[in-house]
Parts: C-alpha cells; structure tokens; sequence
C-alpha cells in the first residue's frame, strides 16, 4: 500500500498570551497522532502558527506600547520552549499575520465572491466616540438588562448569565475610553452561508459520518434547526456571516474596500494553508501541486469551543471557492485540574507548563498521562494530582520500564551483552504482543490512546507474568540454567522492544534511548513484526524513567509566593512628605467657572482662561493643557483655581492663580493632562477643604 499523505493542524492560538496546559494537551494529542502516522511510514506535514489578527491583540499590543506586529513577534519567540520541552515536533510554526496568509485570504475571498457568496449589507453599531472606533461586543460594558448586575460585557452577564445584544446593555460604556458609545451605521460584508447551495452541502458535509464525531455531528445538526435568537425572534437554516471589520483594525484589508478589513476569523483557519504553504516554499516545494493530489488527507486538532467555525465557515470557505475540504476535525474536549474550572483561554488556570518543566518533571509523564485519558471523544478530562503519580508510577515505571531494567542486568553480565534464542513459551508470548499491533495502531489512528494505553498495559502485564513465572533471578542462581537465563532474559528484551514501539507515539524521547540501549534504527510499527533474534548485542541499560514523587507536585501546585512588594509609585511620584492641617489651610482652593477659553498665539501648550471665582471681577490664568483640550471643551465648565498663589508674570501676561490639573510623572510614559472639574452643585467662589 502507497504511504498516506497527510496535512494535519491544531488551532492556532491568539498572539497575545502564553500556553497554558490546554494548548499543550490539545498539541500533544496533535503529535502523538501525527507520529503514530509516520511509524506506519505515512507522510505528514504537521503546522501551527499563530493567529495574530483582531481587536484584542491590537489593543493590547497598544496598551504595551508596540507594533502589532512586534507584540505577535515577542509572543511567538516564547514558543519554542513550550514546543521543544513537551516533545512537540510541528514541521512550521508561522503567523496569520505572514505574506501567504494575506496572499491566500484575498484570494479564497475573490473566489467566493465570484461564486456569488460575498454580500454586503449596512449594520448598526456601537461606536466609541473618544476612540474613534467601532466597539467589539467584548469592549462594550453597561448594567445586565436582566438582572441589572454592573460592569456586564456586551454579550453576555456574568452574574445571571443572560445572553443579548450589546444595544440591550442599559447605560452601555466603551471598555476602552469609558466613552459613552453611540450607534452608528457602517457597511459590512457577508459570506451568504444562507445560500442553498451552502445550506444543503454542509447539511451533508457535517452529517455524513465522515468528518466529524457522531456527538459533534449531532451537536451540529441543532445549528441547521429552528432556533430562539437572544432578542426573543427564530431563524431557522444558517445565517450568513458578518466578515468585516472596520479600521482600526489589525487584519487584511479586504481587495477594493480600503479601510475594510477581514474579521479574524476569516484569516485564521487560511493561516493553515498558509504556514504549510510557508514550509512547502522553504522546501521548494510545490504548494498547488500538493494541495491537488486528491489523495491528500488534512486534518484539523481542535477544541469544542471552536467548533462552529470548522464544521460550518471554514469547509464552507474552502469548498465554494474551489478547495480542497477538510478530511476530518478532530475535537477534543476542555481539560480541567485538580476537579477545578475548566481551562479558560485567557486564564489557563491550575497547571503551569513552564513550571512542569522548571521542576524537571519528565514531560513524557505528562504525555502518558494526558495520552491515557483522550479517548478521541469530544468529552472533558480531568488532570489530578493524585492520579498522574499512581498511573504513571504504576504504568511506566512499575509495568512498562521495570521489564527492562529485570532483564537487562543478565544479558549483560552473564552473555556478554548477546540475546538467545527464544523458545516456545517466549515465542508464545511474543506472538500474543504482535497480535496487538493492528489494534494498538488503529486505536492511535482514532485518537483513542486511551484505548491504546490500556491494550499496552495488559501487555506489559502479561510480559510481568511470564517474568514472575520464570524467575530470572533464581535462574541465575541454578547450576546449569544459563541457557534458560538467556532465553528469558532475551524474551524480556524482545517484548520490551515491542511494548516501546506501540508506546513511541506518546513516549518519543525514551523510545530514542531504548533504541540506543537495544542498538537499533528508529522503530516503526512494521519492526513489530520482526524478532532482534539470537547474537544480538544490545548496549548498557541505564535507567529509563525516574518516579513521580510527591515532592514534585506538591511544589508544582503550590501558590506563587506574594511577590515582594516595591514602594508603590502612585502616577509615576512618591506620595510628597507629610503636611500638617494647617499647611493644607494656608492654600486657598476655589471654584471657579472658566467663563472664556482662547488659544495663545505664539505657543502650543498654553491656553489662556477668563475665571469667575466668586470675586465680582475675574482672573486671566494661563494653563498648560492645550494638548488636551481645545478652547470651545473648557468654556462654561467649573474648575478648581488655586487662588492665593502669587501672581505670575509669563511672556503673555500675568497669571493671577493657577487651575488644577492632574498628570503621570512621567508625562513622555503616560501622556496626558486632566482638568479637575466639580460635582454638580458646586458654585464659583466656594472654597475646597
Ligand atoms: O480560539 C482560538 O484560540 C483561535 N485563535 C483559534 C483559531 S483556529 C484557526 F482557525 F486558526
Ligand atoms: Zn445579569
């Protein structure tokens, strides 16, 4: 039979935020399965990259005072240890933000459009005035128009978990400004998923049997039914989708609609044509030609909460614009630790990768442990404590390492490192271990490694049996037992040879040291059916796989210490050292109504303000705030003067006090200057203490 050839990916995750151990669950599973298809000697390629576009990251990575583009650099330059340490072997690792994403959104975008499923229509939205932006529903806040819970997001509320529509928000905010946000209308662009053509194929595609789990085809086929929106009306069939998002926007721009551009989601599922298409040049490698052998396999490694956009936009966009559509996605479900929460995207709470590696866990536990409960379903498992030592402590060690390290001694000091022959009741057993290949190999083909795990145990047991049954250890003691011994011990070697090719997928390191401890080339699943056979000499064991020990959960659990606490700075400055009342008495604090506001000719900074403190005349001030307010903002306002300071004379005048305004320290760090203005009710000339 002709090696398979196949594209598998995981979802690529957003720049903006390191792994936490649901992304390392979700890749191990990925490589597990990718390497159980290289040991059939089947052809993969095996990408991720990161998804870099949206709001979220572009307001972060302004927030951290960068380039989009240098924000989703610095993240992606912290991948590699997460990749390496966990054994993950992708063959790219790109960006959605890469010269092949854009060049490959564009075009599936021109060949849906020219498919007649590309729309536009104009929408209402919210629009955050003092931002100059329309507002994703997550950066919308106002009060729960159910159970008026506060600070509620624009799509959901967290205190009574009701669903709804930003504008049903009651005195909505902007998260980004504090901006009251106003409705505006804006063009958008649809891809017509409502079309027939798209209804009717994927009402086939997701319910046929083959390319998704029958609990995720069943959870889809609710999508294709009458529905209650969260404004109360039904739909039935599928709605089209909103593509578009309006500049600013961290995107690419849609062809012939500048300031357009295409929502995140759009881009992101190209990103893994894109990043194979960026291993294939690297390769000089044909992508087109690769991507027409209709014997290509692609697969997709996704969570359940990303299914929607696999299992409906993503096969829609690729077969309307004449693709290649998916083979399978694989969904898998959440990873809880310790019975806690779920993983949450942003959060990723409980298990610390990173510190898994720092306390030099072996990362191959982790993949057993995380192996031995996917069992290919979308369903959730748990991590815990307790029971990654038992199993690994009891599977690895206990069942699995334990046959090596029993006969390995033997063959050492007593054949001169040679294997024996094998003789009937080892050849038995032996044949009972490859009977389990096809087994083994199809249960790792349906991300069953539970199942694959379990099937090895039971041999690794009935290996400890033969083990128990033949004692080597008092063979060795019997006069004119040696060849027995040998026989044995060789079948202990055999058997441990076999019992590492099926767990390869998920152990890869310590099958590379057994493979440099038996003297053998990379072992596949057909070395399965071979024997290594009398006269081979196989090298000195060293220890596979330490224990799991309490210690080193205990630590990996503990809460990070309090972090020492540096002398706060509150807006850049120490707190100015103590006054006493009487010092605060001696300044003179009085509303003032700003009664004229005029640029300064001849400076950029200065604003010249016309005040009424109360006095029956009115002061003229100077206030460096022209940076931040135009004169017409100010005019008519109240504002706090500080009215006995000593008059001031400037290069434009006299200064008769000064008006309160409140900066960073740092004013180049966190620019800004904000005028004090008063509670409602506060009259010119009343004094502040
Ligand atoms: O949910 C997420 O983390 C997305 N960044 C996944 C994108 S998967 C693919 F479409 F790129
Ligand atoms: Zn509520």
């Amino acid at each position: 039979m002709s090696p398979r050839k196949i594209f598998a990916t995981t979802a690529l995750p957003y720049a903006n935020g390191n792994f936490h151990i649901g992304h390392i669950m979700e890749y191990i599973q990925a490589d597990t399965w990718v390497r159980a298809q290289r040991m059939q000697g089947n052809q993969v390629n095996f990408v991720g990259a990161d998804d870099a576009h949206g709001a979220p990251i572009m307001i972060a990575a302004e927030k951290a005072g960068k380039t989009p583009q240098q924000f989703v650099a610095d993240i992606a330059a912290g991948r590699k240890q997460y990749l390496d340490g966990f054994h993950i072997a992708f063959d790219n690792w790109s960006n959605t933000d890469s010269p092949e994403n854009h060049e490959l959104s564009k075009q599936i975008y021109l060949d849906l459009k020219a498919a007649g499923f590309i729309e536009t229509r104009v929408i209402e939205q919210f629009f955050d005035p003092a931002k100059n932006m329309f507002l994703p529903d997550r950066f919308i806040k106002g009060e729960c128009p159910k159970c008026h819970a506060k600070d509620q997001y624009g799509d959901n509320c967290e205190s009574c978990g009701a669903v709804y529509a930003p504008t049903d928000l009651i005195n909505p905010f902007s998260a980004l400004s504090g901006a009251k946000p106003e409705m505006r209308t804006s063009e958008h662009f649809f891809f017509k998923l409502s079309d027939p053509r798209a209804v009717e194929f994927l009402a086939e595609w997701t319910q046929n049997g083959k390319h998704v789990q029958p609990e995720v085809a069943a959870k889809v086929k609710e999508w294709f039914g009458v529905r209650t929106n969260p404004d109360g009306t039904t739909s039935e069939g599928l709605d089209d989708w909103d593509i578009s998002r309006d500049a600013p926007y961290f995107g690419i721009e849609i062809p012939d609609a500048p300031g357009k551009y295409f929502y995140v989601w759009l881009d992101a599922p190209v990103g893994y044509l894109a990043s194979l298409k960026n291993l294939l040049n690297q390769r000089g490698e044909d992508f087109d030609a690769y991507m027409a052998d209709p014997a290509l396999e692609q697969y997709h490694f996704i969570g359940k909460d990303i299914v929607t956009f696999h299992t409906l936009f993503w096969p829609a966009m690729l077969k309307f614009s004449g693709r290649k559509t998916p083979t399978k996605i694989c969904v898998h479900g959440f990873l809880t630790v310790n019975n806690g929460e779920k993983m949450s995207k942003s959060r990723g709470t409980g298990l610390d990768p990173l510190k898994y590696l720092a306390l030099k866990m072996n990362p191959e536990w982790l993949r057993y442990y995380l192996g031995a409960k996917l069992n290919g379903k979308n369903e959730d498992i748990d991590f815990s404590a307790e029971d990654f030592m038992l199993r690994v402590n009891s599977d690895l060690i206990g069942k699995y390492v334990n046959i090596a390290s029993r006969a390995a001694g033997f063959i050492a000091k007593r054949f001169d490192g040679k294997l024996g022959a094998v003789s009937e009741d080892g050849q038995a057993l032996l044949a009972q271990l490859r009977a389990a290949k096809d087994g083994i190999v199809a249960a790792y083909e349906n991300r069953d490694s539970a199942r694959a795990a379990r099937d090895i145990m039971a041999l690794c047991d009935k290996v400890n049996s033969y083990v128990d049954a033949n004692k080597p250890w008092e063979l060795a003691k019997k006069e004119g037992m040696d060849a027995r011994l040998q026989d044995v011990c060789s079948t202990c070697i055999e058997a441990f040879r076999l019992l590492t090719i099926y767990l390869k997928p998920l152990l890869p390191a310590v099958a590379v040291q057994v493979e440099a401890f038996l003297n053998v080339a990379p072992l596949q699943f057909a070395d399965a059916d071979t024997l290594l056979g009398a006269g081979h000499g196989i090298g000195k064991y060293e220890h596979l796989m330490q224990r799991v020990v309490i210690e080193q959960l205990d630590a990996l659990f503990e809460p990070p210490a309090t972090p020492v606490v540096e002398a706060v700075k509150p807006g850049g400055e120490e707190i100015a050292p103590t006054i006493t009342i009487d010092d605060f008495a001696k300044i003179d604090l009085r509303i003032a109504k700003i009664v004229e506001c005029k640029p300064v000719e001849g400076s950029t900074k200065l604003l010249q303000l016309t005040l009424d403190a109360g006095e029956g005349k009115t002061r003229n001030v100077f206030s460096g705030i022209a940076s931040m307010y135009q004169p017409e903002d100010l005019q008519g306002k109240l504002t706090v003067l500080v009215a006995n300071l000593a008059p001031r004379k400037m290069k434009f005048g006299i200064s008769e006090g000064m008006v309160l305004a409140a900066s960073h320290a740092d004013e180049k760090a966190v620019p800004g200057i904000y005028v004090l203005e008063p509670f409602p009710g506060a009259q010119p000339g009343m004094r502040i203490g």
